[in-house]
């Protein structure tokens, strides 16, 4: 790994938290002290320019002042009420996220993150169907919790509980005919993600995904679309279904949907929304004030400084100057895209991170995962290119 040369002090956070937290994260050899735009500073004085976003979190870069400004000033205000009260800000927040989803999608419940969203939108199609079978689509990751990981394709290495809520199938992705044949009117819903994240930004063909809808429509199945990495404008649209002219039942959204403040959400329609009385899902924190306004401010800053048109023209420009070196080809859309690398993307990741550039690897061994901030400048993309420019292709 890049990086690693020389002693690392006794009282570094790399060995401080491996004394005292769970070992079950694979760490990156540096320590961010803080960011500004799309770089990170590191405690050793490194600046490194961050295509990767924590996870695809970090949507409007750091020290974006209007996210800052408006989590600062909630803090001060109101940090914390439940749902049990209405909020003024909690309801700007619904109104600006139903603003922006799919025309039918007029309800939203607010959670805590996208696995937590999935959970609530697979409870929810069990309960509105009374039915209990969900197909997946292979390839797919959904979140680590009992119901979203029953759905993730191969989570049997980790899932750990002794069986799944539910019956579960997995369509092979991107096959028509089979996604035909399996779903029957007895199946809840099939739960997918346009562009599959963590698969390396796998963009489902758009006949498969209006497949999907048009069976699910006609066995009386719902539609679940899971942009908790695709969505908040990472495609180049607020949500990837949108380039496709899919509506559908329900949308879950997490990752950037507060720029970094944890939060999630469920998005339904009215008929969906009209199965839900009191006391039938629930939350302490989804909806909380802060993870409200830092959603306001994420939505007003898409809008206000043209993110969406500024991720398509960054999209271009990588498709245009970052095929070369290690790179074969691309996959994915707007800023979730995937290099398909002549060799594992891991050692391209540790090669890029030499030249001070962070990517990610993703499910697939070869891919190389951007998850950069939607605020990505073309310089960026220069220095992408440059140094993959500069990384030799490989000889094989
Ligand atoms: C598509 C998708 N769904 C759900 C999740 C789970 O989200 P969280 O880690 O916030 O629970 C992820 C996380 O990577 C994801 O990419």
């Amino acid at each position: 790994m890049p990086g690693t040369a020389g002693a690392i002090a006794a009282n570094d956070p790399r060995i401080r938290e491996a004394a005292t937290t769970l070992p079950v994260y694979g760490q990156l050899p540096f320590v961010p002290e803080s960011a500004a735009g799309c770089d990170i500073i590191t405690s050793d004085g490194r600046r490194i320019l961050d295509l990767y976003g924590g996870h695809a979190v970090a949507a409007l870069g750091y020290g974006h002042p209007r996210l800052t400004t408006a989590i600062s000033e909630q803090s001060a205000k109101l940090l914390f009420q439940s749902n049990a009260v209405a909020l003024e800000v909690r309801a700007q927040a619904a109104e600006k996220l139903v603003g922006i989803a799919p025309d039918a999608l007029k309800r939203v419940f607010f959670v805590n993150s996208g696995a937590e969203a999935n959970e609530n939108a697979l409870r929810m199609a069990c309960i509105v169907t009374n039915r209990k079978k969900i197909l997946a689509i292979t390839q797919g990751f959904h979140g680590r919790t009992a119901a979203a990981g029953a759905v993730t394709w191969n989570s049997q290495k980790w899932y750990g509980f002794p069986s799944a809520p539910f019956d579960v199938e997995f369509i092979p992705r991107d096959d028509c005919d089979a996604a035909t044949a399996m779903i029957g009117k007895d199946v809840a819903a099939v739960i997918v993600e346009p562009i599959q994240g963590v698969a390396g930004a796998y963009d489902l063909s758009h006949e498969f995904l209006t497949t999907l809808r048009k069976c699910t429509h006609n066995n009386g199945a719902l539609f679940i679309a899971d942009e908790v990495q695709s969505g908040i404008g990472r495609s180049g649209q607020y949500f990837a279904v949108q380039s496709h002219g899919i509506s559908p039942d329900i949308l879950t959204t997490a990752k950037a949907l507060g720029g970094g403040v944890p939060c999630g959400a469920v998005l339904c329609t009215d008929d969906i929304a009209a199965h839900f009385g009191s006391g039938d899902l629930g939350t302490t924190f989804g909806g909380g004030p802060l993870a409200a306004a830092a959603i306001v401010a994420v939505i007003e800053s898409i809008e206000a400084d043209n993110l969406l048109q500024n991720v398509r023209q960054r999209e271009a420009q990588i498709r245009k100057q970052c095929v070369k070196g290690p790179v074969q080809s691309i996959q994915g859309k707007g800023l979730l895209l995937g290099l398909v690398c002549d060799r594992p993307a891991g050692e391209v990741r540790d090669a890029l991170l030499e030249r001070d550039i962070l990517t990610g690897t993703s499910g697939d061994p070869n891919t190389l995962r951007i998850l950069a901030p939607l605020v990505l400048e073309s310089h960026h993309v220069d220095q992408l290119a440059d140094a993959l420019h500069s990384i030799a292709p490989s000889i094989a």
